[in-house]
This record gives C-alpha cells, structure tokens and sequence, in this order.
C-alpha cells in the first residue's frame, strides 16, 4: 500500500509538473479513477472523456482507457500532446473491424450513412458520416431514421440489434461484439433474479439480447452510474466491466451491488467482467509516459481530418 501511495504522489506530482491532465474512463483501476479525481481530471464514459479532453486548456492529456479514446483525443485536438498508459491497450471491436474490410463494406453499399461506434480506429472513423457512443446511438439513429436515411452499422451487433430494436431503423450490421458484454449470460441471470427479486439489472447495451431484455435500465456507464445513484432499490445486478463498480460504490455507498453472472464468474473466475486491455492502464504507466514521453498517439492526415468530421458531427449533435 505504502508503494502503490508513493507511486500516486509521484504520478500526481508528475501531471502538475507538466500541466496535464488525466482523463480515465469508469473501467480503469480505482486507483487511477481516484487519482484523475485528485487532480482536476475526469473519469467518465467515452462521449464526456471526448468532450473533456477536447475543452480542458491542458497541452498534455493522459488518457487511461484504451485506443481508440486516446486517438479521438488526438483527433480533436492535435495541437497536444496525448499520452496513454500503454499503448496496447486495444478492444475487441476495433480489432474486429479492419479498415480495408470495412471499406469494401461500405463501398458495397453507396447508398447508406455510415455510423460507426467509438470503439473503432481512426482509419474506420475517417470513412464514416457518424460516430456515436452509447450515450448517444439511440438519439442519432432516431434523427436519421426520420431524415428517412438508411443505416451501414459498425461494428458491434448487440449494440446494433438493440438500437434497431428501440428506433426501427433500416441498420445493415457489422458482425463485431465486445470479449467482455458477449460473455454475460441471461439464463444465469435469471436464477441470479431469483435470489434478489427486488434488486435492479442494470445492462450495458453492447451485452447479448437474453441479458439486455431483462434489463431495468440500458445504458453507457454513466447511465448506469446515474441509475444507481437515483434508483429507489437497496439492490442492483450490474452487467458491465466491473471497474465500474468503484464509481458506483463511491456515489452511492449504501447499496449493494452484485456483478451479473458471467459464463465462468459463477465457479472458475471471479472477475471475468473485467476488460484485459482496460487492465494494461496502471500508475506506473502513467508515471512513465510523463516522465519518459512514452506511449504517445499519433494520428496522421488526411485520416486524422477525415475522422475529425463524423467526431464533430457527433458532438455538435449532443451540445
Ligand atoms: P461507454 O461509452 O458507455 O463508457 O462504453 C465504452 C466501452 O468501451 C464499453 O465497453
Ligand atoms: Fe472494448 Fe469491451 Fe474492453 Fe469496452 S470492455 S474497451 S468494448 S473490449
């Protein structure tokens, strides 16, 4: 304890020595969730770890979350310098949706508006109208389906199917899925419902449909943060990465919050709900890359303006 604290006085030193700043996303360690906090930072979901970064006056953002929110950092504003924990912290989405492949997709289908979500790499963003996150899909493809446009969606397919299910829009998927959400499990929800019949399912929508419909609430990470704070119940299954459950328990330390069951949690592995990539952002590594300048994103032009665009579009959207 006494070498992780030292560890966090330094980082902590490190950020204002350099006039940084530490945006970290809900499922990182508690310990770097606290220190963004400490610092003047953020830990949000990834439509407000955008919009942070974009605004804060800092010419360093450290961004603790994975790949593809350092590089919109970058793509927002590439006049700093944006510095990640390690670099190979990737997602299961982006690395399931290769940019030649989703090109060929797209140019198959001329005829329709691309969204993709945020969890993609610049490459996929630069050939797409729309990005979106899950705080905002529904609100997007409802506006586009009352333009009367037709949808290419990339890349997960339970996000998809569920935004498709709540709008009615005409959404062409992409086959790509979350290693985390995919796993939760809605049979094994049900007898979990048993136990606590009066407790509340809180699903993230990048989870299977069998979970998703069983869902009092379906939401980003900061809805089913919000969901915990103003719900009335003393219980809540939560069906997300369980590095959420830190910010739960600091905002709402009365109520008890039980992981929803996983294909393994039950017997093998007590923390399967946990995102390896997520897993690679640590202290030290915020450490080094102030002290060393490791792990910096780079985006180059004409992607880094292209995916600007559906960026923007996005945000302007939700002001
Ligand atoms: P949020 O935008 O809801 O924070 O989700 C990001 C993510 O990667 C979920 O797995
Ligand atoms: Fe990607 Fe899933 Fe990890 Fe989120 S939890 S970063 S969607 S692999």
């Amino acid at each position: 304890v006494a070498q992780r604290d030292a560890l966090k006085a330094r980082a902590a030193q490190l950020l204002r020595d350099k006039g940084a700043v530490l945006v970290a996303h809900y499922y990182v360690d508690g310990d770097l969730q606290d220190l963004a906090w400490e610092t003047g930072g953020i830990v949000s979901d990834s439509l407000e770890m955008a919009r942070f970064g974009r605004d804060h006056a800092a010419q360093t953002l450290v961004v603790a979350g994975v790949r593809f929110m350092g590089e919109s950092a970058k793509i927002l504003s590439p006049e700093k310098r944006v510095l990640m924990p390690d670099l190979d912290a990737t997602c299961s989405l982006d690395l399931g949706c290769p940019e030649a492949e989703f090109a060929a997709f797209c140019d198959a289908h001329p005829d329709r508006t691309v969204v993709v979500y945020a969890n993609t790499s610049a490459a996929v963003k630069a050939r797409a109208d729309w990005m979106v996150t899950s705080s905002c899909a529904l609100e997007i493809v409802s506006e586009l389906k009352r333009r009367g446009e037709k949808i290419l969606w990339a890349p997960d397919r339970h996000l998809g199917r569920y935004i498709q299910e709540q709008t009615g829009a005409d959404m062409l998927m992409w086959n790509g899925a979350c290693i985390v959400h995919d796993e939760f499990k809605g049979l094994e929800l049900d007898l979990l419902r048993e136990q606590h019949p009066e407790a509340m399912i809180l699903v993230h929508p990048e989870s299977p449909k069998g979970v998703v419909d069983k869902a009092h609430v379906v939401g980003s990470t900061s809805a089913l943060i919000k969901a915990v704070v103003e719900g009335s119940a003393r219980e809540y299954i939560v069906a997300t990465d369980n590095g959420i459950l830190h910010r739960m328990r600091q905002l709402a330390p009365g109520k008890t919050l039980i992981e929803a069951p996983t294909a393994g949690n039950s017997a093998t592995c007590k923390s399967c709900a946990h995102c390896p990539w997520m897993a690679m952002n640590g202290l030290q590594g915020v450490v080094d890359s102030l002290e060393q300048g490791l792990g910096e994103i780079h985006v180059q032009e004409p992607v880094r303006g292209k995916a600007l665009a559906c960026i923007e579009r996005m945000l302007d959207f939700t002001a």
